[in-house]
């Protein structure tokens, strides 16, 4: 599924962060966005999958306009949001986690099927409470959530910040398969990100609440091109405005 976001206007109350971002991913494609912190990104992703209101701009989906019809509705439309940090019910067992997300969607237990054989962790562990798990596999339990639902969009922020170079790995590998299946992934990026950055094919650098350049990913693997385009961009944080 192919996403464009057109001169988007958002925020929260009545402070608006983003101030007109222009955005597209494509299926197949691994797309990134990078920005300093406080630039707009998660804000921009919370957009996407309805959780905010767009206050001017449009968001389609395959063409169609999806701004307005909030966060179940994008879900259902086939858009996966994971947000920053992930979002794991800490209390439930591993099994009620992957449950929970697939009550609602067609398909959902061959999904299950297919997380159970790629991360076999989480049926050793069906029982145990998420909280027990660590940082790296709540992340992983976080994505398969989002998947089971069947998106054909991904949304992740920030997906492996702070995680053992174990799990970065392993949800980088993740990620490139699904988009060589066709999904869409936007990818927002944190430190370090030279692996997925390798993988990607264009990057958004969000400023100020604002889309500042959209670069080929893999121009920015040149020698100290992304410190280049991070210190350009840090010239402004969103500071937010009110309207
Ligand atoms: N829930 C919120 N309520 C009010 N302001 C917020 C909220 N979340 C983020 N902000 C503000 O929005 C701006 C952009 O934040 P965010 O989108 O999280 O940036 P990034 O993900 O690029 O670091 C920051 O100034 C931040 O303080
Ligand atoms: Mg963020």
């Amino acid at each position: 599924m192919r996403l464009d976001v057109t001169a988007i206007k958002s925020g929260y109350g009545k402070v608006t962060i983003l101030h007109g971002v222009d955005f597209s991913a494509l299926p197949g494609e691994i797309t990134c966005v990078l920005g300093p912190n406080g630039a707009g990104k998660s804000t921009l992703m919370k957009t996407i999958a309805g959780q905010l209101p767009a206050i001017e701009g449009d968001i389609t989906a395959d063409g169609a306009s999806i701004a307005g019809v909030g966060a179940l509705r994008t879900c259902m439309l086939g858009i996966g949001y994971v947000p920053q940090g992930g979002n794991v019910f800490a209390e439930l067992s591993v099994r009620d986690n992957l449950m929970a997300s697939a009550q609602a969607f067609a398909g959902a237990s061959g999904r299950i099927d297919e997380v159970h054989r790629r991360f076999p962790i989480f049926l050793e562990r069906a029982t145990q409470n998420a909280s027990t798990l660590s940082g790296g596999e709540r992340q992983t339990l976080a994505i398969a959530m989002a998947l089971i639902a069947g998106p054909r969009v991904l949304l992740l922020d920030e997906p492996t910040a702070g995680l053992a170079p174990i799990f970065v790995d392993r949800i980088v590998d993740w990620v490139r398969e699904l988009a060589s299946g066709g999904m869409g992934v936007v990818w927002v990026v944190e430190q370090d990100p030279e692996k997925i950055l390798a993988i990607s094919k264009t990057t958004y650098v969000i400023k100020a609440g604002r889309t500042a350049e959209v670069l080929d990913s893999r121009s920015l693997l040149q020698p100290g091109r992304l410190e280049q385009v991070l210190l350009q961009a840090d010239e402004g944080s969103a500071g937010p405005t009110r309207a």
